[in-house]
């Protein structure tokens, strides 16, 4: 099966097809990849501006992870099923898309900059931002790229809306 038929294939399952040609599962679905998609760009902005030492300064990283994690990761989760439910409706036309391809890719890079951090930066983190506990410049530069990336990944998917046409004619 090529990759092309793959995703023909998807497209018009019952799944994809049900999804497409009903007019309210789209947009509710999209509704609820927005909500989910702007609490884990929120929850990963709050920690972000902390690990650079522009907000929450009373409150210990350790503690803002604590705090944190658990919201970006159930809305992480209700993120890619739902962006899995769009993807499916029209796989051949966001495979053909390059702001899907470019937010896909940036979302691999978030992904792997927060492993980096988690599993190489993070070790000493419960004496961050307690006084005397400086925060390392290593965090603060995966912090900013953090920031950098998680504004460009909605760019992507803001303009493959507006797009969808200009790729594939279908
Ligand atoms: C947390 C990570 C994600 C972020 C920040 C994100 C961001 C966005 C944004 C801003 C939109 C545009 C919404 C709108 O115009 O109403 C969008 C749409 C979309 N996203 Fe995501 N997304 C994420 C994860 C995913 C995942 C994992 C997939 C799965 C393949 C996905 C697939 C889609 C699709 C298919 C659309 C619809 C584009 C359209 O036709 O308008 N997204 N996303």
């Amino acid at each position: 099966m090529t990759s092309g038929s793959l995703w023909a294939t998807l497209e018009n399952s019952s799944l994809g097809s049900t999804i497409a040609g009903n007019e309210w599962m789209f947009p509710t679905i999209e509704t609820i990849h927005v909500i989910a998609i702007v609490t884990v760009i929120g929850a990963i902005a709050v920690m972000d501006l902390r690990l650079l030492g522009l907000t929450s300064g009373t409150k210990s990283v350790a503690a803002m992870e604590r705090d944190t994690l658990p919201v970006t990761w159930v809305a992480f989760a209700v993120a890619v099923i739902s962006g899995l439910l769009l993807f499916v409706s029209k796989a051949q036309s966001y495979m053909a898309n390059p702001y899907f391809l470019w937010k896909t890719a940036l979302m691999a890079l978030a992904g792997v900059n927060m492993a980096v951090f988690h599993r190489y930066f993070s070790k000493d983190v419960a004496s961050w931002g307690v006084p005397g506990g400086a925060i390392p410049i290593n965090a603060k530069l995966s912090a900013t790229l953090s920031l950098a990336l998680w504004m460009a990944i909605p760019f992507c998917g803001r303009v493959i809306g507006f797009t969808l046409g200009t790729y594939y004619a279908g």
